[in-house]
C-alpha cells in the first residue's frame, strides 16, 4: 500500500470560506474524504500548518518513509528558501500543487522557490490538482 502525505500551508485551512472566486466553495476536509474514496489503495495522511517551521518539520518527519508528498505551501511557495532546502534534504519525492493558476495572477506568484526541488508541479486545476498529484504517484 502506497503512503502519501498531503501538506497544506498557510490559509489553506480556510478553503471553502477564503476567496471562493479563486479557491472554490469546498473545504479541504470535505475534498479529502472524496480523495480517500477515489484511492482506496492509498494510505493518506493530512497535515495543515500556518507556520513555515511546521511545514518543514512535517517534511522531515515523513520524508524518509512515505512514497510521496503532495505539497501546497501557499504563499511560502514564493518566499521560502527553507522549505525548498527541506524538500532537497529528504528522500521522498514531493509534488508541488496549486489550486489556482498562479501564472494568471499577480507577478509575485509566478516564481516558486520550491519547483526546482520538486519532482513536478500541478497548477490551476482547482482541488483536482491534488488528485492529479496523487495519480502521478499511484501510476508511476
Ligand atoms: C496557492 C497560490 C498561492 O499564491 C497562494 O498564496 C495560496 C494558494 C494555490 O493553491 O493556488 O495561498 O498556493
Amino acid at each position: 500500500m502506497k503512503r502519501i502525505q498531503i501538506i497544506n500551508g498557510p490559509n489553506l485551512n480556510l478553503l471553502g470560506k477564503r476567496e471562493p472566486g479563486v479557491y472554490g466553495n469546498q473545504s479541504f476536509e470535505e475534498y479529502f474524504e472524496e480523495l480517500k474514496k477515489m484511492y482506496p489503495q492509498v494510505e493518506f495522511s493530512y497535515f495543515q500548518s500556518n507556520h513555515e517551521g511546521g511545514i518543514i518539520d512535517k517534511i522531515h518527519e515523513t520524508g524518509f518513509d512515505f512514497d510521496g508528498i503532495v505539497l501546497n505551501a501557499g504563499a511560502y511557495t514564493h518566499t521560502s528558501v527553507a522549505i525548498a532546502d527541506a524538500i532537497r534534504s529528504v528522500k521522498t519525492p514531493v509534488v508541488e500543487v496549486h489550486i489556482s493558476n498562479v501564472f494568471k495572477r499577480e507577478s509575485f506568484r509566478h516564481h516558486s522557490y520550491l519547483s526546482e526541488a520538486c519532482k513536478g508541479c500541478i497548477v490551476g486545476f482547482g482541488l483536482s490538482s491534488y488528485r492529479l498529484a496523487v495519480d502521478a504517484f499511484v501510476n508511476e
